[in-house]
């Protein structure tokens, strides 16, 4: 009797699995985030460039995401390891989002997927702000392709806005 493979099965049991959720940070990510945060990449497309120790960053993380209930943070984990997180700081009633990918992981949609479950665990109601600096080509068309629209231009920054 011929047994007949479907090809696409055969080949999807030879292929790495790759897992992806984005979900609530924890305490224990805080260190993972740290080293993310504080690639060159990430930093140079920051507000605050400077490098920062891990004993700040922990008091700061705790503060703004544990203590205080106002903001937001996810993080992407790619099998079972964190490559990414979003955050969501609530100021005068708007939240100012933040996001950043590890640079080995660049390029591959994870950002834009990221960033549109992020949006959706934040729910409806929400007036959501980015600043974007002008050379910041991947993040201006994440932003861009999950519907925020440009309100303003400085010489230094893009800044976009999303109503949920
Ligand atoms: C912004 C960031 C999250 C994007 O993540 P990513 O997973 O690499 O993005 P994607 O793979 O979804 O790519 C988004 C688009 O940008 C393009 N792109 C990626 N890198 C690029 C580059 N260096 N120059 C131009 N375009 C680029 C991709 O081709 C893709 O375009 P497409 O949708 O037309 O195919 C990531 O680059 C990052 O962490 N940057 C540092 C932190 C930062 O700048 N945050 C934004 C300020 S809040």
């Amino acid at each position: 009797m011929d047994i007949n493979f479907n090809k696409n099965e055969f080949e999807g049991t030879r292929k790495e699995r790759v897992v992806e959720k984005v979900r609530n940070i924890t305490e224990k990510d805080i260190k993972r985030i740290w080293e993310i945060r504080n690639n060159p990449s990430v930093r140079e497309n920051s507000n605050n460039p400077e490098e920062i120790p891990l004993d700040k960053h922990t008091e700061w993380m705790k503060n703004k995401y544990f203590i205080n209930t106002d903001n937001y943070c996810f993080v992407l984990d790619f099998n079972d390891r964190v490559i990414g997180y979003c955050r969501f700081d609530l100021q005068n009633g708007k939240y100012i989002i933040s996001i950043a990918i590890d640079q080995d992981f660049y390029g591959m949609s994870l950002g834009d997927k990221l960033l549109k479950i992020s949006i959706k665990k934040m729910g409806l109601g929400e007036e959501i702000l980015a600043e974007i600096q002008l050379g910041n080509i991947a993040s201006l068309k994440i932003f861009q392709k999950n519907n925020f629209k440009i309100y303003r231009q400085d010489d230094k920054n893009y800044y976009l806005s999303l109503t949920t």
